[in-house]
């Protein structure tokens, strides 16, 4: 008997070790790095984006299958660490936007966070949105991943649509995101999940010519350093309460900050750029600068000490 305890015991502390491997809460990002030592290189993502300092690069085209644009059926699972949506569909093809190779569809999901001011991972001049969505896609040759990402920003009341004309709102867009939401807030409970009709073309919205790159990593464990990003200027803009389950039921929050770009290099798809308001942002140090800065400091170093050198010669 004792020994059947025992058993099941240890049966459930393994359980709980699985379980709790990493989370948003005590094992959280600043953490991860400890388990998964990835976390802790020099292509990591997400990245706050100081947008003067990209540069422009005109990239091609994104081509997505026609099956985008077709309803397809997903399969939404709450993970344990996000609402995770796969679907049967061997079409759904990406390439152009000067990827290589054909790149296949995955599954996408959510971050969100506290309230309509954050819970998107990557930040734009130190700013966040509510909430972020990523489309992965992967190259079965060479194991690469192109993610498509989306900032969700979120309006407290439905008035948003007649009163800011030139505020953006894409109908098509939210009407397909509110038939998402609408089945994945009944997912509660760990490996819950429910089937839904969706358009990809969609909920991606209308705007996908102008995006920002760089080469990062997965932004949960493993953070294996292999994904091509694509993050979307356009955001997706919703209602808020659509993501309230999923603070109240799931999580709090469920994102990474930003990582340290170290350095890599964020190319942008538009001439345009945008100079932030805050001076800090403004502020761009490249690899190569900071090589220079480095030598200039030795030279002075070297100065001070000569100057040293001579004085004190001079006293004695
Ligand atoms: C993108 O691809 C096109 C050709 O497909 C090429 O002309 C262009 O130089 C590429 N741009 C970058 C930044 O790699
Ligand atoms: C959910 O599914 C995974 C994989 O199938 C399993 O390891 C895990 O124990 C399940 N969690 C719960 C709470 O049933």
């Amino acid at each position: 008997m004792s020994v059947h305890f025992k058993t099941i015991f240890i049966l459930i502390l393994i359980n709980k070790c699985l379980a709790s491997d990493w989370d948003y809460l005590e094992h959280g990002p600043d953490v991860w790095s400890e388990h998964y030592p990835t976390c802790g290189g020099e292509r990591q993502s997400p990245i706050n984006i100081k947008t003067a300092c990209t540069i422009y690069q005109p990239l091609d085209q994104f081509i997505l299958t026609p099956d985008h644009v077709t309803e397809n059926n997903f399969i939404a699972k709450y993970n344990g660490h996000t609402i995770s949506s796969e679907t049967n569909n061997k079409n759904l093809a990406l390439q152009g936007g000067n990827l290589t190779g054909t790149f296949y569809f995955d599954s996408f999901h959510l971050h969100w966070g506290p309230n309509h001011n954050v819970g998107s991972e990557h930040q734009m001049n130190g700013l966040k949105s509510a909430g972020e969505s990523h489309f992965v896609y992967r190259n079965a040759l060479t194991n690469e991943r192109a993610v498509l990402s989306f900032l969700m920003e979120t309006r407290l009341t439905k008035s948003f649509r007649s009163n800011n004309k030139n505020d953006f709102y894409d109908t098509k867009s939210e009407s397909e995101w509110k038939k998402f939401f609408d089945v994945a807030q009944k997912l509660t409970h760990e490996n819950d999940s429910a089937s839904i009709d969706l358009s990809l073309n969609s909920l991606m919205g209308n705007n996908r010519n102008e995006y920002w790159r760089y080469a990062g990593s997965l932004t949960t464990p493993p953070c294996t350093e292999n994904v091509i990003w694509t993050i979307f200027k356009e955001p997706i803009v919703l209602l808020d309460y659509e993501f309230n389950s999923f603070r109240h039921e799931l999580f709090f929050e469920s994102f990474r900050g930003p990582q340290p770009l170290y350095y890599r290099q964020v190319y942008r798809t538009f001439r345009d750029e945008i100079q932030s308001k805050i001076p800090d942002e403004n502020c761009c140090i490249s690899a190569k600068s900071m090589g220079k800065s480095m030598i200039f400091n030795n030279k002075i170093n070297s100065i001070y000490f000569f100057a040293a050198f001579l004085i004190l010669s001079t006293i004695f």
